[in-house]
């Protein structure tokens, strides 16, 4: 089974529609995020999963009280999607919300160098929470692959540890695995790439490598 997900930020259906096709014998899932889905409609998260037969994961990184998370994860599900992506630093309840509706993913850590100022020192009652309301996965960072192995030190053995920053932001697929990561989020790398098929089936490949090297 692939360990990668496509963060697949492009705007136009069609486009979108194509890269999925091309890269899906390599991925795990494809996470669509407000760039598609503003432009292209929610309907493109079921024109995926019907183009691939793969997961998809809904990267809207809810934020906000419970009842608008609320309205806006049921509307996402209904659409088709496998999983949303919620900020855990509005709470509890805010995460709650998105959890009695289908599979959640929390925000721990992000990966981008802002990170540092606000979500990093949240991170530790971040993961706390996660360890009780046992959600199916969160994000961390692969741009801090030593905070991939601080999460995973922390975290209840089967919450998956998903993680972007791969290849465009610098981090690298390897040492967020070895860290930890269960899977690598890979967007610009591989949708802006001249033959997106190859650049998915090098990283999938490398992945595997890295892999069998760890068992
Ligand atoms: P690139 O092009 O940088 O795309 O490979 C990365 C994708 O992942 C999202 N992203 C994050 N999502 N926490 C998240 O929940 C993060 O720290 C984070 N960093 C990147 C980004 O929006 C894009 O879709």
């Amino acid at each position: 089974m692939s360990r990668l997900i496509l963060a697949l930020d492009v705007y136009e259906r069609r486009k979108a529609v194509e890269i999925a096709r091309k890269t899906a014998e390599y991925l795990w899932a494809i996470k669509v995020n407000w760039p598609l889905i503003m432009v292209s409609g929610l309907g493109i998260i079921r024109e995926l999963r019907g183009a691939t037969g793969l997961p998809v994961i809904a990267d809207l990184k809810l934020a906000d009280i419970p009842n608008t998370n609320r309205l806006i994860a049921r509307k996402v599900f209904e659409a088709g999607a496998d999983y949303v992506i919620v900020h855990g630093f509005t709470g509890r309840d805010s995460v709650e919300a998105v959890m009695g509706l289908g599979d959640t993913i929390i925000v721990v850590e992000m990966s981008h160098p802002g990170a540092e100022e606000f979500i990093q020192p949240a991170t530790d009652g971040l993961i706390r929470m996660a360890n009780e309301l046992e959600p199916f996965g969160v994000v961390a960072p692969a741009t801090r692959p030593g905070r991939i192995s601080y999460i995973r030190s922390k975290l209840k053995p089967g919450i998956r540890i998903l993680t972007p920053g791969v290849g465009a932001q610098g981090g690298k697929a390897g040492e967020a695995l070895k860290a930890g990561a269960d899977y690598v989020i890979v967007g610009r790398s591989i949708y802006e790439s001249d033959d997106p098929g190859e650049s998915a089936a090098g990283i999938h490949w490398g992945i595997h490598k890295v892999l069998d090297g760890l068992r």
